[in-house]
């Protein structure tokens, strides 16, 4: 990949809008510098996403210590220190430029912080966005169409699930034998057909418990090293991946929720047999769960569901279903979210600049 050849300016700034996304097919274990154990697939969202401004200035002697200021909401964010330093520190081999400057990071996000939503994806994404971009601005011969793999490439070492964050409305990020240009190193635009019954595929996220996460992701990860039960898991994703691309080129909608839903309980499976093990769903998750399977099956509408690494339920449904789920959800779902609160989301196209 291309280095920056030129510094030519002192000091600037870019602004870049990147999305949540939610995986189909779950990445959950992973070896070296970020590399997944298996390939997964998301939807890009496009609701729920982060703004970031990236501010640069040279410093007067290029150190080799990483110097930048955080700010979320214009207040500065200590606490998000550690991971930032450790992103820009992976990402100094590949853009040595970072050295040289003195960073602001300011940092907003569509959905509310205290929402138990992870912005680490759109965060790390938009991050990752606008130092592709001062690099690109400065090196002579980019290859244009290089850029969102470099993107995705930065943002995979900030959190794995961010490098799904840059294009849409499906990202495939793993190698899959056969599958050209797929990659452990970052996310690509899913290359088979989607369904037009996927267009607008609706994302509804019920808050059911928006306190912080209770297992970090990297710890998560880290519990699948000698897990008793990660080859079969590692498998069972690998084959969901496989099966999963002739039902987003049919819209087999009954195929659909039935690797993702079995994704999802695969899971938090993973987290209920870890050595130490957690528990991550809460009553209201399953309480949410059983009647989202009772309307399926009454109603024969194609609403199902996935999970995170917490207690948050995504339902996902056809976008001409929207009134028929959200009466459902009104009438039933809501006394299951923390202050009744939920995010209205649908599929989305993936990162911008402003
Ligand atoms: C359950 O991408 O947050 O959301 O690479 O350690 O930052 P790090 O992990 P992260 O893990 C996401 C896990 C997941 C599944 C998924 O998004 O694929």
């Amino acid at each position: 990949m291309a280095h920056a050849s030129s510094m030519e300016r002192d000091e600037g700034s870019c602004v870049w809008r990147a999305p949540s996304n939610i995986a189909l097919v779950k990445y959950w274990g992973k070896r070296k510098e970020q590399l997944p154990r298996n390939p997964s697939l998301s939807f890009t969202l496009d609701a729920a996403a982060t703004t970031t401004r990236l501010t640069y200035r040279k410093k007067e002697l290029a150190e080799d210590a990483i110097s930048f200021d955080i700010l979320l909401d214009r207040l500065p964010q200590e606490h998000f220190r550690p991971k930032i330093t450790t992103f820009l520190k992976r990402a100094l081999p590949y853009l040595p430029f970072i050295r040289e400057f003195h960073f602001t990071v300011e940092t907003s996000n569509s959905f509310p912080h205290s929402s138990g939503i992870a912005s680490s994806a759109s965060g790390m994404a938009a991050l990752a966005l606008c130092l592709a971009d001062m690099e690109r601005e400065w090196t002579t011969g980019y290859r244009e169409e290089d850029f969102n793999k470099k993107a995705s490439f930065l943002a995979r070492l900030g959190s794995g699930s961010a490098c799904r964050s840059i294009e849409g409305p499906l990202v495939l990020w793993g190698k899959i034998p056969g599958m050209q240009g797929s990659s452990d190193l970052y996310g690509m635009r899913y290359p088979l057909e989607m369904h037009t019954a996927f267009e607008g595929y609706r994302d509804t996220i019920l808050l059911v418990d928006k306190g912080k996460k209770k297992v970090s992701s990297t710890l998560g990860h880290g519990l699948m090293e000698g897990h008793p039960f990660a080859a079969a898991r590692f498998t069972q994703a690998s084959k969901h991946l496989e099966a999963i691309g002739p039902v987003l080129e049919s819209g087999d909608l009954e195929a659909f929720t039935e690797i993702v839903e079995r994704e999802a309980l695969s899971l938090h499976a993973m987290m209920m047999t870890s050595q130490p093990y957690f528990l991550l769903m809460k009553p209201n998750t399953i309480q949410i769960i059983e009647l989202v399977w009772e309307f399926r099956r009454s109603e024969k509408i194609p609403l199902c569901f996935t999970l995170d690494a917490g207690a948050n339920v995504h339902l996902l449904y056809p976008e001409h279903f929207s009134d028929r789920v959200n009466a459902f959800i009104q009438g039933y779902l809501v006394e299951y979210c923390e202050e009744g609160q939920y995010i209205c989301d649908q599929i989305g196209f993936g990162a911008k600049k402003m």
